[in-house]
C-alpha cells in the first residue's frame, strides 16, 4: 500500500518531523527556505497533508492546484494565513495550535508592555550609544505599571492570561473589550470591567492588543483611536500586523500623541514600516511571543498530531473547521 505524502512545509525540530515519517512519505524543507506562491501549489502536488507556519498562505487557488489536499495543519494559533471558507468547500481540513502557547504569548505580551512603560529598549540604546554620562532626575522616566489601568482588546485566552498577570500580579485595574462579554465567573477573579472600543481606548493606560486578524479587525486601532487614548498611555500589539495602522502608529509616537509602544508584529512582515524603525519610542520584536523552547515544540508537537489524525482516520485535537470531518 502506497503511503500518504505530505509537505514539511519550514524547518522544524528533526525529532517532531520524524513522527510523521512513521506514517508517511515527508517532504521536508530543512534550508527553510520561504515558498512562493507558484512553488508552495507545486511543492503541494500528490500531497495529502501540509505542516505549514504562518508564512504559507493557503488559499483557494493553492488548493484549486492540489485537489487530493486533506489537511493543512498551521504550527500557529492564529490563522489568518488560511483561507477556511476555501478549505470548507474543498472539503479540506485546516488546525491551529492554541493553548499551548497561551501563557508563553501572555509572558512576552507584560514583558512589551512593562518595556515600553519603562522605556527598556530607548534607554538601552542611550547607553549603548556612550550617550550616558550622568545620572538626572527625568532621564527615561516612564509610568507604573503597578496599579494602572490595564486596557485589553481581544479577551480570548491569551488576553486573559494577559488580564490575569495584571490583576493578581500587579494589582492594575483591567478594562476590555471583545466582540462578546466574558461570563461573570471569568471577569470577577480579574476584577475586568467590560467597555465599549471607545471607552477602552480613553481609559487605558496600558492598551495590550491580543485580537485575531480579519477583514473585521484590519486597523482596529487607527489614528482615530490613538487620538482617544492618554498622552501618557503605551500601546502593545502582539496579535496580528493589520490590526494597529504602523504608519499611524509611528506618526503618533513620533508626535507623542501617545508615550510609547511595543510590537511584535507588523503590517507586511517581516518588512517593517520605516518609519516605526526611526521613533525612538517603541520596542520592536520580530514575532518571537511564542518562542521558548517548550512552547515551540509545544506547537510542532500539536501540529503534528493534527496532521497525523486527519489522515489516519484519528480525531484531530485542534481542528478549526471540525465540520469538514462529519463529512
Ligand atoms: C503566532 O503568531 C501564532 O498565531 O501562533
Amino acid at each position: 500500500m502506497t503511503r500518504p505524502a505530505v509537505l514539511v512545509a519550514r524547518a522544524v525540530f528533526g525529532d517532531i518531523v520524524d513522527r510523521l515519517r512513521v506514517h508517511f512519505d515527508v517532504e521536508d524543507n530543512p534550508e527553510d527556505r520561504i515558498f512562493s506562491k507558484a512553488e508552495l501549489a507545486a511543492k503541494l502536488a500528490g500531497k495529502a497533508g501540509a505542516f505549514i507556519t504562518g508564512s504559507e498562505r493557503i488559499d483557494a487557488e493553492v488548493l484549486d492546484a492540489n485537489p487530493q489536499l486533506r489537511a493543512v495543519c498551521n504550527m500557529a494559533v492564529g490563522y489568518n494565513n488560511i483561507d477556511v471558507d476555501a478549505c470548507n468547500a474543498r472539503g479540506v481540513l485546516a488546525t491551529n495550535t492554541p493553548d499551548v502557547l497561551t501563557e508563553t504569548t501572555a509572558d512576552f505580551g507584560f514583558a512589551l508592555m512593562m518595556a515600553a512603560a519603562r522605556r527598556l529598549a530607548e534607554s538601552e540604546h542611550f547607553l549603548r550609544r556612550g550617550e550616558w554620562t550622568k545620572w538626572s532626575y527625568d532621564m527615561f522616566i516612564g509610568s507604573d505599571v503597578h496599579g494602572a489601568t490595564l486596557g485589553i482588546l481581544g479577551m480570548g485566552r491569551i488576553g486573559q492570561a494577559i488580564a490575569r498577570r495584571g490583576a493578581l500580579g500587579f494589582g492594575m485595574k483591567v478594562v476590555y473589550h471583545n466582540r462578546s462579554r466574558l461570563a461573570p465567573e471569568l471577569e470577577a477573579p480579574l476584577g475586568a470591567r467590560y467597555v465599549g472600543k471607545e471607552q477602552l481606548m480613553r481609559e487605558a493606560d496600558h492598551l495590550v492588543i491580543v485580537v485575531p486578524y480579519s477583514a473585521a479587525s484590519h486597523h482596529a486601532v487607527g489614528s482615530a483611536e490613538m487620538a482617544l487614548m492618554k498622552p501618557s498611555a503605551t500601546l502593545t500589539n502582539v496579535a496580528r500586523g493589520g490590526v494597529v495602522d504602523d504608519a499611524a502608529l509611528a506618526a503618533a509616537l513620533r508626535e507623542r500623541r501617545i508615550a510609547a509602544a511595543a510590537l511584535d508584529v507588523f503590517e507586511g512582515e517581516p518588512k517593517v514600516h520605516p518609519d516605526l524603525l526611526t521613533v525612538p519610542n517603541v520596542v520592536l520584536t520580530p514575532h518571537i511571543a511564542s518562542a521558548t523552547v517548550a512552547t515551540r515544540r509545544a506547537m510542532a508537537g500539536l501540529a503534528v498530531d493534527n496532521l497525523i489524525a486527519a489522515l489516519t482516520g484519528g480525531t484531530p485535537p485542534t481542528p478549526i473547521n471540525p465540520q469538514v470531518l462529519a463529512r
